[in-house]
Formats: C-alpha cells, sequence, structure tokens
C-alpha cells in the first residue's frame, strides 16, 4: 500500500485518542474502586464506634433466622475469650477474636471477609463485611465510572477522522489540480484558500508552469518563424523550376520531375509544420463563436469531390446534427479536413468513404470510416505522435494526425482512430469537440477563477 499522509495521521490520531481514553477509564476505574472500599471501610469503623457508644443493645441476643440480608454487615461483640458473643447478627460465624484491632482482611468459613476490631473496657467489638460483596459493590460502582468514556471515545474518534479529512480535501484538489496539468493546459493553479503551509508548493509549481509555457511557446515560435523563413525561398524556388520546364531536354525530363515533386514535398512539409505551429498556439481567451459542424463537414465532402469521382471513390455525409461547436469554424475545418484527407488518401480506388455525425448531449463527434488498408493495431498508439507514418508507400509528413489532435484537445475535446470493428478492412477516425450549449452551462456553473460554484 502507498504511505499516504492522511491515512498515518488518522492513524495515528485514532491510536493516540484511543491509548488516551484506555489508561483514563483504567485509572478512573482504580480510583474509583480505592474510594468505595475506603467509604466502606469507613461504614465499618462507624458501625463499631456505634455499637461501642451505646447501641449494640439494639441487636437482638439471638436473630431470628434469615432477618440479616447477606449482603449487609454482621456485628459480633462478645468478651474476650468468651465461646458463645453476647450479641451477634450471626452467631455461627466465629470471626478471629485475636485479630489486631483495626482493620483486617481474613478467611472464615470458607470465604474471604473484611473484618473491623474494636477492643473497649473488656468487650470485643467486630463488624465483618464479605470480601465478595464488597468487590461486587467496588466494581459496579467503578464500572459506571467508564460509561462516559466509552460512549465518548466514538465520538472523538469520528470527530478526529473528520478533521483529517476537511484538513486533507484543498489538498486532494490541488493533487487533482496538478494532474490536469498538461502541455495543452499549462493553467496556474489557484493559490486562494491554500493552507500556508502548501503555498510554497503551489507558488513554486506556478512558477513551473510559467517557465514551462515560455519554453513550450519558444520552441512552437520558432518552428513558426523557421517555417515561415522557409516558405519564401521554396516559392521561388517552385517558380523558378516552372520557368525552367520548357527548357529541359527530354532526356532529362524524368530526372527534372524528381527535383519538382521534391520541392512540392517540401513546401507540403512547411505548410504543415506552420499549421501545427499554429495549432499549438494557446488559446487568446475571449468566446469562441459556435460553428455549425455539419456545414464544415458537407464543405470538406465538397472539397475532395473531384478527386473522389477521378479514383471512383464513393465519398458521402449522412446523419446530419445541426448541434453548434465551441471550436472556432477555421480549426474544426482544419480538423475534419485532415481526417477527409488521409481517407481520401489511403482508400484504393473504387473505395467507399462515410462522413457521419452524432451528439451525446456533451459532445459532437464526426466519424470518417474507409474501406482502406486498415492501421496495423500495434501501430495506432503512435499515429498521432508527430512525423509518424504508419504506411511509407504512401507520401505523407506524419503531422495531420498530429494537428488534428492538438487543435482538439486545445478545445477541451479529442480525436481517436481505431481500425473498423464490422470484418472490413479501414479504419474509424473521428474527431470529437465541446458542443457550445454544453460549454455555455459549464461556463455558467464556474466561479470567476475556473472552479465549480
Ligand atoms: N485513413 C487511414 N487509413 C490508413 N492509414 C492511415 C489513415 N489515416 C492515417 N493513417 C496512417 O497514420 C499515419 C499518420 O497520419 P497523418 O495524417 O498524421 O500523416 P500523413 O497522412 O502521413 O501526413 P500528412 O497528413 O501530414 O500529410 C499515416 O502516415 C498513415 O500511415
Ligand atoms: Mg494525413
Amino acid at each position: 500500500m502507498k504511505p499516504s499522509l492522511r491515512n498515518n495521521l488518522a492513524i495515528a490520531l485514532g491510536l493516540l485518542v484511543s491509548a488516551v481514553a484506555i489508561a483514563q477509564g483504567i485509572s478512573s476505574y482504580q480510583l474509583c474502586r480505592a474510594g468505595m472500599s475506603a467509604l466502606l471501610d469507613l461504614r465499618l469503623e462507624q458501625v463499631a464506634v456505634r455499637m461501642r457508644n451505646g447501641l449494640a443493645e439494639t441487636i437482638p441476643a439471638t436473630p431470628s433466622r434469615g432477618s440479616q440480608p447477606s449482603r449487609d454487615i454482621v456485628i459480633t461483640i462478645r468478651k474476650p475469650g468468651a465461646e458463645v458473643p453476647l450479641r451477634s447478627t450471626d452467631p455461627s460465624l466465629q470471626l478471629p477474636q485475636d485479630a489486631p484491632g483495626g482493620f483486617t482482611s481474613a478467611q472464615v468459613a470458607g470465604e474471604g471477609w473484611r473484618i473491623y476490631t474494636l477492643r473497649d473496657e473488656g468487650t470485643l467489638i467486630q463488624i465483618a463485611q464479605r470480601s465478595s460483596v464488597r468487590d461486587e459493590l467496588e466494581r459496579e460502582t467503578a464500572l459506571t465510572t467508564l460509561w462516559p468514556t466509552l460512549v465518548l471515545l466514538p465520538l472523538v474518534l469520528a470527530a478526529v477522522l473528520l478533521i483529517v479529512r476537511v484538513s486533507f480535501r484543498k489538498m486532494n484538489q490541488l493533487g487533482n489540480e496538478v494532474q490536469e496539468i498538461d502541455a495543452a493546459h499549462l493553467k496556474p493553479l489557484p493559490s486562494a484558500g491554500v493552507p500556508t503551509e502548501l503555498l510554497p508548493f503551489v507558488d513554486s509549481i506556478n512558477r513551473m508552469i510559467v517557465r514551462l509555457a515560455q519554453s513550450i511557446e519558444a520552441e512552437r515560435k520558432f518552428i513558426a518563424d523557421a517555417a515561415h523563413e522557409l516558405r519564401t525561398p521554396l516559392t521561388a524556388l517552385q517558380l523558378q523550376a516552372d520557368n525552367l520546364q520548357p527548357h529541359i531536354v527530354a532526356g532529362n525530363q524524368e530526372r527534372f520531375n524528381e527535383l519538382r515533386s521534391g520541392i512540392a514535398r517540401s513546401s507540403a512539409l512547411i505548410a504543415q509544420l506552420l499549421r501545427l505551429a499554429r495549432a499549438d498556439a494557446p488559446l487568446s481567451g475571449g468566446s469562441i463563436a459556435p460553428t455549425d459542424v455539419s456545414r464544415v463537414v458537407v464543405e470538406a465532402v465538397a472539397d475532395v469531390l473531384p478527386i473522389a469521382a477521378a479514383r471512383s471513390i464513393d465519398i458521402g455525409a449522412e446523419q446530419m446534427v445541426t448541434d453548434k461547436a465551441a471550436v472556432p469554424a477555421a480549426d474544426v475545418a482544419i480538423a475534419v479536413k485532415n481526417l477527409v484527407s488521409n481517407a481520401v488518401r489511403y482508400t484504393p480506388d473504387g473505395g467507399t468513404i462515410d462522413l457521419s455525425m452524432r451528439t451525446d448531449g456533451q459532445t459532437i463527434w464526426v466519424e470518417v470510416t474507409d474501406t482502406g488498408p486498415g492501421i496495423a493495431e500495434e501501430l495506432l498508439p503512435r499515429v498521432f505522435d508527430r512525423f509518424f507514418r504508419a504506411n511509407l508507400d504512401v507520401e505523407g509528413t506524419g503531422l495531420g494526425l498530429s494537428i488534428v489532435k492538438s487543435i482538439t484537445q486545445k478545445y477541451g475535446g479529442d480525436a481517436v482512430i481505431r481500425n473498423r470493428g464490422d470484418g472490413r478492412s479501414g479504419v474509424v477516425a473521428a474527431v470529437i469537440f465541446p458542443l457550445a450549449r454544453a460549454q455555455a452551462e459549464r461556463n455558467a456553473a464556474l466561479d470567476p477563477h475556473g472552479r465549480e460554484l
């Protein structure tokens, strides 16, 4: 089991409280028994003194059988050495006549007795009480002192658990917020309401987030600038190649075509790099106009219709959903068009591409299903990696799906891809956008710091 501060604290405090309660219980039990024993002794002594002071006559010389409750004390008054006592509440009980003055404990008639002996002017007064009766009285009284502890202990334990839980709630909340941090969501942690002990952690995490955001942004800017700078000389190169075309002799035509397609590949790579740098740019804030995704889908299909027709690929869109996404139209278009362009590129001539839409109340899905070769299962988790290409026979930069992932995740959506599950070869690639309606409802439920109200 992983060490947990909260559990350790709760267990330590629980044990401590229990140990204190047990120690307190034992000491109050023992103190009470000792107090009770002293009280009973005092009672014996008081009875003896009253007997000496002339109350002995109240005791009948021969008590009627059963007139003394067995729990109570036995009083015996005799002349020292006399076999038969002058008066006794239980004449059959032979208390030890040689007992020293004061309190003694002795075994008489097979039972333990506590005896108070008083010698006074030739009279021996002995007051005795059964030890078992005393024990029972002491135990009964002492046990009653344990009740408050027994009732309070579970309550105090529950209070300890509650206090520990509440104290660690902020920590758990922070832990969840730290877990949500990734390159696409570099938001500083809120420091309002954070306990002082945790503030240094929150401050250093926030400083780290700022530094990380700065270095990611610097890297993104460098890629964008480099791609931008490379675009101009490449366009010039392309123009010069176009101008040279009529002057290339027939024998060199093939090599010249390779040169031109090399330039075209480089241009495509640079264009994708620029798109990726734009997709990685953090959100500028401000409200996003909701986008009618179905219009983008229709547009994406229309864009590739000529190529699809030329290759006898049957492409169509069905199950259109009218809900709007909380993503700018330009970004929805880049994401959807990338999936459609992949489908067209990897589907062999005569294949079929279906676009469909659905919504689950929170998000809106656009799925592109093709009849291409599919993707090897072990390579599927890597197709969203930058520059990763699962099929090296077909030309591509390996950046398209990274752009799609980056755009969708930036707005709280996602992109997923899987092989068809209906027995046919091909993939089902989907982009998921948050619904504008659901986003508005979520924002209404948050305070100005982005926390739940
Ligand atoms: N519909 C598909 N069918 C089969 N394989 C696909 C499909 N879509 C993507 N892939 C595989 O995933 C890889 C990554 O796709 P991605 O779109 O990122 O790059 P690309 O298509 O190679 O290049 P780019 O889109 O940047 O021009 C592709 O190289 C291809 O192997
Ligand atoms: Mg692609």
